[in-house]
């Protein structure tokens, strides 16, 4: 441990899945106390034991991103744990991968509500913390689809594309009080988001990356060779939460291994 967040208090969004997890796990081990909140409880709780077992500050929280009134409990109860909020990841993500034909609106509904109204909601909510705090950052999860989304959802098309658009709006508005946002654009990550059917991001074999085919495709489709593992992003988020990126906002951070080229 090099200590890079001692101190910090961070509200990790879709904390007990893949990618919050391992920021939840890196940033408790650079000493950050660390709020685990995910619509899953159990993995919020997974994940928080995990930590907490390994020496860290971990407090486990139920929250769907949605819905405004659990995002005020939220910042009350970390609060009263553990101070005023310094960092926020918006990792709280869904999608149907299915064609613009196919998309039906309540799948569609699904897509920009958790990835987009959840993150502006996450924002409203944790910003007057982090204005108390007297600093603060908010980390964005894009996509490849917020660079070149192709033919694929456009649900997904739309939300990640959102999401630039929201990280330049906070940074703008929220520079003046020492508030940083920073999106970072994740290529193939394997991740169950790609692997299992799960209600927020359901797969089958025609899409699951089980299905060597589809695995191949996104391998073959990075140049550096590999599909990302959890902790490739989680080292970019610690990156941009830490003092090291004091004069990063606004911008986007890919890590992809050369997808997006
Ligand atoms: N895996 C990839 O290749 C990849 C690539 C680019 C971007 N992403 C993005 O990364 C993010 C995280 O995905 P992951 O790969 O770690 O997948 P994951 O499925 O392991 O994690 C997603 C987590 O979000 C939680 N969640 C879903 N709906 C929620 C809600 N309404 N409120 C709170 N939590 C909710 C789930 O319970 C789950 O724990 C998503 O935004 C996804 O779009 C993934």
């Amino acid at each position: 441990m090099s200590g890079l967040l001692s101190g910090k208090i961070a509200v990790i969004t879709g904390g007990g899945g893949a990618m919050g997890g391992a920021q939840s796990s890196l940033f408790a081990s650079e000493d950050a106390s660390v709020c685990v909140a995910d619509v899953n409880l159990e993995k919020a709780e997974d994940r928080s034991n995990l930590i907490i077992k390994n020496g860290g500050k971990a407090l486990p929280y139920q929250l769907d991103v949605r819905d405004e009134s659990e995002w005020a409990q939220l910042v009350k109860k970390v609060e009263n744990e553990f101070g005023p909020i310094n960092i926020l990841c918006n990792n709280a993500g869904a999608n149907f991968r299915v064609s613009f034909e196919e998309q039906t609106l309540e799948m569609w509904n699904q897509i920009i509500e958790v990835g987009l109204t959840g993150s502006f909601l996450g924002i409203k909510a944790v910003v007057p913390s982090m204005k108390k705090a007297g600093n603060g950052v908010i980390l964005n999860m894009g996509s490849l689809a917020s660079i070149r989304p192709g033919g694929g959802s456009p649900g997904y098309a739309a939300q990640k594309m959102g999401m630039l658009g929201i990280n330049r709006s906070a940074a703008a508005s929220f520079a003046k009080y020492n508030i940083r946002s920073v999106i970072i654009s994740p290529g193939h990550v394997d991740t169950p988001f790609l692997r299992e059917n799960n209600p927020h991001s359901p797969n089958g074999w025609d899409t699951s990356i089980d299905n060597p085919e589809n695995f191949n495709k996104r391998k073959d489709g990075t140049p550096l060779g590999r599909l990302m593992v959890p902790d490739d992003l989680a080292q970019a988020f610690l990156f941009a939460a830490s003092g090291n990126a004091s004069m990063i906002t606004g911008s986007m951070i890919t890590v992809d291994g050369g997808a997006a080229l």
